[in-house]
């Protein structure tokens, strides 16, 4: 399995995979998601295609500390052939060529599917709450 880092121009692609994969939440603009993670300097867009069509992406950044993949979908008609499996690979190679030594990432308590993927690939819940506040206009 190929995968590529996607540029500006599949924004458009990219986007559609992960409004099929059901990743896109309204108070998120996952166009300019996309276009932050292309453009920064400690993220990028992976993606795969088979038969030409973009079938599935990972976003994945770091902070010199550690690795963290977002937008980790593949569209539902390539769904349980391996790419999943593939991008998170591309994601750790990515993350471990810039000398990051861990990876991690956050999934909802309600997607057991996720979980069983994780799992499958060596991913386990590590002693730790992860804590958020919105911040609303200063
Ligand atoms: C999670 C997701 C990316 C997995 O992609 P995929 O290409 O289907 O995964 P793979 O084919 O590489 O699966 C690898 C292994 O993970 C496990 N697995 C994958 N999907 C699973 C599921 N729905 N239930 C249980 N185990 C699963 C299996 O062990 C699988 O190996 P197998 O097919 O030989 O049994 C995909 O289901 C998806 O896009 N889901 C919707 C979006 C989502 O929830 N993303 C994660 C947000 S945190």
């Amino acid at each position: 399995v190929d995968v590529v880092a996607l540029g500006p121009e599949d924004a458009a692609e990219a986007v559609a995979v992960w409004e099929e994969a059901g990743l896109t939440r309204p108070w998120n603009d996952p166009h300019e998601d996309f276009a932050r993670a292309v453009l920064g300097p400690a993220s990028a867009v992976l993606g795969t295609r088979l038969d030409g069509t973009l079938a599935g992406t990972a976003m994945v950044g770091h902070d010199g500390h550690r690795g963290w993949v977002y937008y980790l979908g593949v569209r539902p008609a390539y769904q349980r052939r391996g790419l999943g499996r593939a991008l998170m690979a591309a994601a750790e190679s990515w993350v471990r060529e810039r000398d990051v030594p861990k990876i991690q990432l956050m999934v909802r308590h309600t997607n057991p599917a996720a979980l069983a993927f994780y799992a499958a690939l060596g991913y386990a819940d590590v002693d730790c709450y992860v804590l958020a506040r919105p911040l609303g206009a200063p």
